[in-house]
């Protein structure tokens, strides 16, 4: 059975190459403005090329880890991140195949977390609402993935982790916020969770994140002592003061008891996933490209990369400030 998962060359793509292959199933991804040796490039919004590619390939499932992520600039250019994340996901839809489709807690008000999948959505800002309305587009037969706050090895290298670690390894401070909560989610268990519960034929929400809360500021410090970094760098502020384009659901997380119930190995808390993390970047800096993005030759689908934003580095809730003298 052959698996593309689209998206690939992004955090949570990347960990489910490696996830499917470590399965033992036959698997192909795709890349868009971040083209990598083994990636087929694909823009999701070319409804002819993404049937080309499903069908080419002969996929029974795809996994959706794509999308615009950088929720400031969706809000900014919501044509834009309609486009991708709305008729994009349709375009994978109309092929008909089996679709895993990741989205995020940013489709709650952030009112009251950590959040069940029966909780009601209710999205405020642009990107929210677009995952709101992808998730309304996939069929019965699919399986969606709710995820929220997720670190772990991406040759982007631009996760908040590595964020963190570029600008305190410099000796900048960086304004993290206090109120923003969520449930910091390890990539590799999360893509294991996603392909097991797959092949386990699970269909529906499912809330799939790391099973301890805590605010971006927390886990700012608690990266930085994994990290051996001078977590005094690290500076509280609130959401407010950062003035970011998009409204953040602040009180949000998830509560994953339904994926946890099905799987056979645990959801992971931050403090275990830190370190396994901690160890990753350690091997990484003994390579020289970072961590394997998949096994199949690159073949171009679509042309190549547009010269859009789409790719730029997501800025969720982290403020680089500048030195101080
Ligand atoms: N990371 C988090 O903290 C987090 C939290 C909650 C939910 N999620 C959800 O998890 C999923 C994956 O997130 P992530 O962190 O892995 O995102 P990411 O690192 O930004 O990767 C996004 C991927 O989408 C691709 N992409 C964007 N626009 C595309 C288009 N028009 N056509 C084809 N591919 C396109 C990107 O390709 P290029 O880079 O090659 O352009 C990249 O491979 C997303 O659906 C996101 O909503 C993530």
């Amino acid at each position: 059975m052959t698996a593309v998962v689209i998206g690939a060359s992004g955090l949570v793509g990347g960990a489910l190459m490696r996830a499917l292959a470590a399965a033992g199933q036959d698997v192909v991804g795709t890349a868009w403005t971040h083209p990598q040796p083994g990636l087929h490039v694909l823009d999701v919004r070319d409804a002819a090329a993404v049937r080309r590619c499903i069908e080419q390939h002969g996929a029974q499932v795809v996994y959706v880890p794509a999308s615009l992520t950088n929720v400031d600039y969706c809000e900014l250019h919501p044509d834009e991140s309609r486009a991708s994340n709305v008729t994009g996901v349709r375009n994978i839809v109309a092929s008909g195949v089996r679709v895993v489709y990741f989205s995020s807690d940013y489709v709650f008000a952030g009112d009251h977390g950590p959040y069940r999948e029966t909780d009601p959505v209710r999205p405020i800002c642009v990107y929210g609402r677009h995952k709101v309305l992808a998730e309304q587009s996939i069929a019965s037969d699919g399986l969606i993935i709710r995820t929220t706050v997720v670190y772990g090895s991406e040759l982007q290298r631009k996760n908040f982790v590595y964020r963190l670690r570029s600008t305190l390894s410099e000796g900048r401070p960086l304004r993290v916020p206090v109120d923003q909560i969520g449930s910091p989610t390890y990539a590799p268990n999360l893509a294991e969770a996603a392909v097991a519960l797959e092949q386990r034929g699970a269909t529906g929400v499912y809330h799939v994140a790391g099973t301890e809360r805590a605010s971006r500021y927390e886990f700012a410090g608690a990266a930085a002592a994994v990290l051996g970094l001078d977590a005094a760098l690290i500076q509280p502020v609130t959401t407010a003061e950062l003035g970011q384009a998009a409204p953040r659901p602040l009180d949000a997380g998830m509560i994953c008891d339904k994926a946890q119930a099905e799987l056979r190995f645990p959801l992971i808390p931050y403090g275990a996933g830190l370190p396994l993390f901690g160890a990753e970047l350690r091997r990484e800096a003994g390579t020289a490209g970072g961590p394997p993005a998949g096994r199949t030759p690159a073949r171009t689908m679509a042309g190549g990369p547009p010269a859009v934003p789409g790719g730029e580095p997501r800025a969720a809730g982290v403020s680089p400030v500048r030195r101080r003298a």
